[in-house]
């Protein structure tokens, strides 16, 4: 890689309204039992009616300006991951860009699904590396509780909202990314999507009437690339970056399924140990998983300098990434 980056700031924030497995005992044919024993889920955050994605990001936005130390003169551009944004257009960098006070730099939001993070991440790089832009801010987020069909078990019980930040800039010594690797498998598109509300659907009666404006998805299938998927992108950043499974510090997968990541984690000879989960507290928050255990994890003490990341994620595309970073 030419020039690396590193992350100099983390933040994240979550709505304060909690919706457990025993509350949707009460919304549709499921139980605790089952949404624990198959996801690993136990509760989630819930947005308010009056909260929408770009408020999240705006948060977790602040807290990572805030650990940076870095005055807001100083970012060069926002990149935003979500498939949630406040609408179609304005951006919702746009939005944050505004909401922080930001008068200079760009500001644009990319779709990834819930590899939305690593794929802002892999645009930040190479934006720094060409010597052009020196800080970014890179966010990803979701308030997926807005587009989640809230009669239908198979999918309900796995979402939730939230959103985490990072401030990335040109690294200096031998912290920062390593290696990172994305990639797509447009084939795989039906098999978790938002049919209405674009322009091959645009919004009608009777899409609201079926509920096309919310997700669908084959978990099943979904599942089963998954881990297929996380694994050949995890071996490919760890060998592009020079080290093992075995060096790794902490992983951070995407949390989707406890399943789907003990089994990645199986596969790359990572012990369970090290293996960073907060499922159980905020399900899937699609591009917000990364960023908000990252910044959960360096908070809490569970990073430390030196120690060796990755990340690896999978999500609606479909779409892969992984990466090494050095802290
Ligand atoms: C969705 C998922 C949890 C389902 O778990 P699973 O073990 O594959 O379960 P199956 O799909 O085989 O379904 C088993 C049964 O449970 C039922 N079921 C599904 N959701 C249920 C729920 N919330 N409560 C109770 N039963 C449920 C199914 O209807 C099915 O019943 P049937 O056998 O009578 O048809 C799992 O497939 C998964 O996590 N997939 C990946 C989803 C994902 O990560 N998406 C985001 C990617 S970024």
């Amino acid at each position: 890689m030419a020039k690396r980056i590193k992350i100099i700031g983390t933040g994240s924030y979550l709505p304060e309204k909690i919706l457990t497995n025993f509350d949707l005992e009460k919304m549709v044919e499921t139980s605790d039992q089952w949404i624990t024993e198959r996801t690993g889920i136990k509760e989630r955050r819930i947005a308010d009616d009056n909260t929408a994605v770009s408020d999240l990001m705006t948060e977790a936005a602040k807290n990572a300006i805030e650990m940076a130390n870095i005055p807001v003169e100083k970012i060069d551009g926002i990149l935003v991951a979500t498939v949630t944004p406040d609408m179609m257009f304005p951006s919702t960098a746009c939005i944050i860009q505004n909401n922080l006070g930001i008068k200079q730099g760009f500001a644009f939001d990319l779709s990834a699904g819930c590899s939305g993070f690593l794929y802002a991440l892999e645009v930040a790089h190479n934006f720094i590396a060409s010597g052009k832009y020196k800080n970014l801010l890179v966010i990803g987020g979701e308030t997926l509780s807005k587009i989640t069909n809230w009669s239908d078990r198979n999918t309900c019980v796995l979402f939730g909202d939230g959103a985490g930040a990072a401030i990335v800039t040109e690294s200096n010594d031998d912290s920062g990314l390593l290696s990172s690797v994305i990639g797509a498998k447009g084939e795989y598109g039906d098999l978790l999507y938002q049919p209405a509300g674009g322009s091959r659907m645009p919004a009608s009666k009777e899409t609201v009437e079926k509920n096309l404006h919310t997700i669908f998805m084959n978990g099943r299938e979904v599942f089963n690339h998954a881990v297929r998927t996380m694994v050949s992108a995890a071996n490919e950043a760890l060998e592009t970056a020079g080290v093992e499974g075995s060096d790794i510090s902490i992983f951070i997968p995407h949390q989707a399924n406890v399943r789907i990541m003990q089994s990645t984690a199986k596969r790359l000879h990572i012990p369970i140990e090290k293996v960073f989960i907060n499922i159980d507290k905020y399900a899937n928050t699609s591009a917000g998983t990364l960023p908000i255990a990252l910044d959960q994890a360096v908070r809490n003490g569970k990073i430390k300098k030196g120690d060796l990341i990755l990340f690896d994620v999978f999500g609606a595309g479909l779409t892969w990434g992984a990466a090494v970073m050095r802290w």
